[in-house]
């Protein structure tokens, strides 16, 4: 029997009793779909799963996409990026210090990711937790005339990380090589997205990739963004997720912003990210 606990009062989902290494069946997929609409992000300790066990999962909440950085792809799907700080023989195993600032996933492609999901492998011994921020709730807490201003505004959006862009730096957004860098384009999302599935409206995407708004000069589309991120991750929205091994999290991309956290390089952290867009070929 499947028990769905409340993380905190406004979203966060911890699923007990659920075996992931099987396939579930459509009842129990059901109540794990709901739950994971309801709360915008769902934990599932201590699985232990395949690559390809952990892809099927994937492929029944949406259609998986690769990632850009294909250097890091998993050498038995390409679907499962590697996200690592271990070192082997000198190489890096995966993508070290990826998304370590708030943003969420594929805003800079045309059709933006609905859920990724991880998988934890090795943890470290401190720290390594990923942070997420209720878009949702923030939205809805906005006054009224800021939500009729905002409501219809679209944003540019482009791979980064606004706020650091010093490619030196542990906080910019993962490096990509130059052919990587030509596959990406500047693209363009409303700054208040209804959910496809449940109607929500919540805030997208206020932190990350987003660098200004049509219609507006630089200098106050940028104001406009960094005001609303501002609200948007205050701590009543926050909620920080430990790993144990096997965890697996999965959270909505079109509600929630994340980050990951920065570890120490030497305290060895490996998970297993899938990126799913909506599945069915729907619009978003
Ligand atoms: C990510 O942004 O997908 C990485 C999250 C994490 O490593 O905690």
């Amino acid at each position: 029997m499947t028990a769905f606990v409340p993380l905190s009062p406004s979203f966060g989902t911890l699923a007990q009793g659920l075996d992931l290494s099987a396939p579930l069946s459509d009842e129990a997929f059901a109540g794990l779909e709901a739950a994971f609409y309801r709360g915008g992000l769902l934990v599932v300790r201590g699985q232990r799963l395949t690559p390809a066990r952990f892809h099927a999962l994937a492929c029944r909440i949406g259609r998986p996409e690769p990632h850009v950085i294909d250097q890091f792809h998993h050498p038995e799907l390409a679907d499962i990026l590697v996200l690592s700080n271990v070192r082997r023989d000198g190489r890096p195993i995966g993508l070290a210090d990826g998304g370590t600032y708030f943003h969420t996933d594929y805003s800079y492609l045309e059709q933006p990711a609905r859920a990724t999901m991880l998988h934890s492998i090795t943890v470290p011994s401190k720290g390594g937790e990923t942070l997420f921020a209720d878009q949702r709730a923030a939205y809805d807490d906005l006054p009224e005339a800021t939500k009729r201003r905002i409501d219809g505004l679209v944003v540019r959006h482009h791979y980064g990380n606004r706020d650091d862009l010093d490619t030196r730096s542990r906080t910019v957004a993962s490096l990509l090589t130059d052919a990587q860098e030509q596959r990406l384009r500047w693209v363009r999302h409303p700054l208040v997205m209804a959910h496809p599935v449940t109607g929500r409206k919540a805030l997208y995407a206020v932190s990350g990739s987003s660098f200004g708004i049509d219609g507006m000069p630089d200098d106050e589309g940028l104001a406009l963004l960094d005001e609303l991120k501002a609200h948007a991750l205050q701590p009543k929205y926050r909620l920080a997720v430990a790993y144990g091994v096997g965890d697996v999290v999965i959270w909505d991309n079109l509600s929630m912003l994340h980050s990951a956290t920065l570890t120490d390089p030497d305290d060895p952290r490996t998970l297993w990210r899938i990126t799913v867009k909506p599945p069915g070929g729907l619009p978003r």
